[in-house]
């Protein structure tokens, strides 16, 4: 059967495997959300504007200032709105560092982990939905997208430069400062790449050709493994997950802190923006991979498409969703920016 949507109310730091209280307890890494009196069917969004996640790189200036001020009127909401900065970060450590259990599906004793799994693409593709309404509705912009940050296009290998500016609230201090403006590593396994900057960008190509094309001939390596009720949490995750998904989020992360924070630890993952449009791009992966054809489909095993969540949506009412329907964009009121896709065509 498949993983039934946690209770929220039943969220706690898992001495299983979560970070145990202690004096090395990251702070804030008990991160259960406010609770809620009522959940509700998600419903396909009606009558509304289309949005177009737009490439990182190449926003305009007003994009970015939009960008800019939707972030910092979610930082500024009050600590315990379901939508403030905070509370949005707490979600990816609630569904991947332990605090909930399978209670609802029948396995108190087995956590919930969304990762190394099929449940990674649509986990997070609900994630951003409701993130980027969240930002819409703060700023009155129902057409708002959140940008992709393109790292498979060599103009977008660098970590957007406005992420940079110390007054933006698209800032974080706690990201490897060796990095900042370098070209990203897609492979990136913890030794800093000494190769020159033209051949990142050539390896970056090839490992995009590898890990969408060649790694992932079927549902299961692209997607990744089995993940139903009673799953323990490692299941092995799919070729995109592995390679360039992970490997991102460590190059990113701050090496001067205990657990690579921000990025590069599941737990505060969710406090730096940049994650968001890191993701916002492993979605456009997911996107791109069934435009290839053949057996380049969605997983159709009911398990899967019954799995639930619950999220909190942009008027902090709880909402319950299902797998099945995450799987077209343009049924969710979104789609991203044609951009040439330079790796697609160049196998090594
Ligand atoms: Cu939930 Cu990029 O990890």
């Amino acid at each position: 059967s498949p993983l039934v949507a946690p209770d929220i109310s039943n969220c706690g730091i898992n001495p299983l495997t979560g970070f145990k209280p202690g004096p090395d307890t990251p702070e804030g890494t008990d991160c259960c959300p406010p609770d809620s009196t009522q959940i509700v069917d998600f419903q396909f969004p009606k009558d509304e504007v289309f949005r177009v996640r737009p490439a990182a790189h190449l926003l305009s200036p007003s994009y970015i200032a939009k960008f800019n001020l939707a972030i910092k009127r979610m930082k500024e909401l009050p600590a315990d709105d379901p939508r403030n900065f905070l509370q949005q970060a707490h979600i990816h450590c609630a569904y991947c560092n332990g605090a909930y259990t399978q209670s609802s599906s029948g396995f108190p004793d087995v956590e919930i982990q969304i990762h190394n799994s099929w449940l990674f693409f649509p986990f997070h593709r609900w994630y951003l939905y409701f993130y980027e309404r969240i930002l819409g509705s703060l700023i009155d912009d129902p057409t708002f997208g959140l940008p992709f940050w393109n790292w498979d296009t060599p103009a977008g290998m660098t970590i957007p430069n406005y992420f940079n500016d110390s007054s933006s609230a698209l800032f974080d201090s706690k990201r490897n400062q060796a990095n900042l403006t370098a070209v990203v590593d897609l492979g990136y396994n913890g030794t800093p790449s000494t190769t020159s900057d033209l051949e990142k960008v050539t390896n970056n190509l090839a490992i995009m050709y590898r890990q969408v094309v060649t790694n992932a001939t079927d549902p299961t390596l692209f997607f990744g493994g089995e993940y139903r009720a009673g799953s323990e949490p490692i299941n092995g995750g799919g070729s995109v997950e592995q390679i360039p998904h992970t490997p991102v989020h460590r190059w990113v992360g701050d090496p001067r802190e205990l657990n690579g924070e921000d990025l590069g630890n599941f737990y505060s993952a969710g406090r730096d923006t940049l994650f968001y449009c890191h993701h916002s791009n492993v979605d456009r992966m997911w996107s791109l991979w069934k435009t290839l054809g053949g057996k380049h489909q969605d997983i159709t095993d009911p398990d899967f498409l019954n799995t639930s969540f619950v999220f909190y949506d942009e008027k902090k009412t709880l909402v319950r969703v299902y797998v099945k329907d995450s799987l077209r964009t343009n049924q969710l009121g979104y789609d991203y920016q044609r951009v040439d896709v330079p790796w697609l065509n160049s196998r090594p």
